[in-house]
């Protein structure tokens, strides 16, 4: 009889408990300085995508206060169960439902802002070039995105191939690699307002701002 497969988020479900104390440690001084970068304010709409243990999006949503809102989405019930108790005190509105950050299930132009950290790398690069579409789409034409991610630059080295490598032949364990996401960036018509790099683990990480440029003409 074959296996039933996992449900979507399985594997952060599994985590979600332990994940804090395995990746807060090494991961919140690039993540505190993407909030620094996305400057976030009073009454401002904004989404994190992939928000964890809503760590980030407890402070999002304190930031966007009553006359604001802050929406998370995330593949996981764990990681959305751990989110919804950071923000059980928070004054503001705060969304969280379970969703596909590939396919937003959001209305166009309805954000200021949208922040990602650690998750964009996640994704194979056609999901990336999606994303940053799904981004473009539900950002309002002044919008802004702040994205912290793992980051294969030349400068990475031997770290990033490594990391590369673990990737490919054990998916299950390591689920991201380090992007080139400059690039990603660049070829959806971003431009970088801010561009900074943090290490963690001996590798690169990218914190940075970006705003959409006017669409390409079709
Ligand atoms: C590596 S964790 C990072 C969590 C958090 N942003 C942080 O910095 O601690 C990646 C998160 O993305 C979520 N995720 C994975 N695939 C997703 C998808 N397709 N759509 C939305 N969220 C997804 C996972 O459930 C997990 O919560």
């Amino acid at each position: 009889m074959s296996k039933p497969a996992d449900s979507p988020g399985a594997h952060y479900d599994r985590i979600s408990v332990a994940y804090d104390l395995i990746a807060d440690p090494a991961e919140h001084r690039a993540r505190d300085l993407g909030l620094r970068l996305l400057n976030a304010a009073r009454g401002e709409r904004l989404l994190e995508i992939g928000p964890g243990t809503g760590r980030a999006f407890a402070r999002i949503a304190e930031s966007a206060g009553m006359s604001g809102i802050a929406c998370g989405l995330d593949l996981s019930r764990g990681m959305l169960d751990l989110s919804r108790h950071q923000v059980a005190h928070c004054l503001g509105p705060a969304h969280l439902q379970q969703g596909d950050g590939r396919s937003l299930p959001y209305r166009a132009a309805s954000f200021d802002a949208v922040f990602l950290s650690f998750t964009l790398e996640l994704f194979e690069a056609p999901d990336v070039d999606l994303i940053l579409r799904e981004i473009r789409r539900v950002l309002r034409p002044q919008g802004r995105v702040t994205i912290v991610c793992l980051t294969d630059i030349p400068e990475s080295g031997l770290v990033a191939v490594a990391y590369a490598w673990l990737h490919r032949h054990f998916p299950h364990l390591i689920d991201c690699r380090p992007i080139n996401v400059l690039r990603f960036l660049d070829r959806g018509h971003y431009r970088i307002v801010t561009n900074e790099s943090v290490r963690i683990w001996l590798l690169p990480v990218t914190v940075l701002l970006a705003e959409p440029l006017p669409s390409p003409k079709a």
